[in-house]
């Protein structure tokens, strides 16, 4: 594995986030229900494409669910799973020294399957326009700064290669951020996620075109509302402020949150949203290129459409 250190002013915000997944690892894979399916429905949208690929980032990659299908689909690419924080990729390591092929129907060792690197995606160490697709699960919604990520998206794709990408829209979670602004109205206690418009507006900012967004929601069930922070806990998935709040906090407005979410309860179990944002766009050589969109170089389709026009990309 190799390592690459961030800047440090950027660093002092990942840097929680690399100890929350780090500290996670071993328990994301049970708990990671929601990020294995997505995984899925982005493996399901490149069977869409007909992209001539011979090397893959997958950014963000952690225990590796996407990325083991990026090798299986594309079994003659090299593929590099990129991730801040190495406890992940340690965890992802089975899955990215075997690939499966199918029509083999097992699982077969192959050396060359995917090269795990610990480095941030705000500096990706690749060269510029040296890669044909990049992938990304349910990172990005970790940047807080998504032009630079973007930018160095389409720094290191060549044009016409292709992002690939999920991350959660402002609804996500929206039970426990009600219920958190009943119990502590003064803190923010759950992420805040960007609007899909504004991610279709930064990807054309930063030399993407054909932007396609669609969101995806899911609602997972639990028995009491204290699962849902213990499958947020075990993912890693901790607001960053949260932290330094938790002093102050104390046991009353906890409880005081967990009685709010209460009155979230349906049909006996305890919901909670998730607003999947999926999006896909291509590195444009200039920033506004391509048929179909309006006058912020914007497009939304039906995935059936989105189905049509992949099949015409080369
Ligand atoms: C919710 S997990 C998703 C992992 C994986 N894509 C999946 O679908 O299971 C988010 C991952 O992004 C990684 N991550 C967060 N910020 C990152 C950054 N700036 N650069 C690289 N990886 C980052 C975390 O360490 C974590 O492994």
């Amino acid at each position: 594995m190799t390592e690459t250190h961030a800047p440090q002013q950027a660093q002092i915000n990942r840097q929680h986030i690399k100890q929350h997944f780090s500290h996670a690892a071993p328990s994301y894979e049970e708990a990671a229900v929601l990020q294995k399916i997505v995984a899925e429905r982005i493996d399901e949208r490149l069977e869409l494409t007909t992209l001539n690929t011979q090397t893959i980032l997958d950014v963000g990659a952690g225990t590796g669910f996407l990325t083991e299908k990026l090798i299986a689909r594309y079994p003659h690419a090299k593929t590099f799973a990129i991730d801040l924080s190495i406890s992940m990729l340690q965890q992802a390591q089975p899955r990215l020294q075997t690939a499966r092929f199918p029509w083999l129907g097992t699982k077969v060792l192959c050396k060359t399957a995917a090269t795990a690197i610990n480095a941030d995606a705000y500096q990706l160490p690749f060269a510029n326009q040296s890669i044909d697709l990049i992938t990304s699960n349910l990172m990005l919604q970790w940047c807080d700064d998504l032009d630079a990520v973007f930018q160095e998206f389409r720094r290191v794709l060549r044009p016409e290669g292709l992002l690939m990408f999920t991350t959660f829209g402002p609804d996500t979670l929206k039970e426990l951020r009600q219920a958190w602004k009943q119990a502590d109205p003064e803190q923010e206690h759950v992420n805040q996620f960007i609007d899909m418009h504004d991610i279709g507006d930064a990807l054309i900012r930063n030399g993407f075109g054909q932007p396609v967004m669609d969101v995806e929601l899911f609602t997972l069930t639990y028995d009491q509302p204290m699962g849902v922070l213990k499958d947020l806990k075990a993912i890693g998935a901790t607001n960053a402020n949260q932290q330094r709040k938790q002093g102050l906090m104390g046991k009353t407005r906890f409880q005081a949150m967990l009685t709010a979410y209460e009155t979230f309860r349906q049909n006996t179990k305890i919901p909670a949203t998730y607003e999947v944002i999926h999006g896909h766009a291509w590195a444009a050589p200039e920033h506004m290129k391509g048929p179909n969109r309006n006058k912020t170089g914007y497009v939304e389709i039906s995935l059936e459409a989105f189905s049509k026009q992949t099949k015409l990309k080369k």
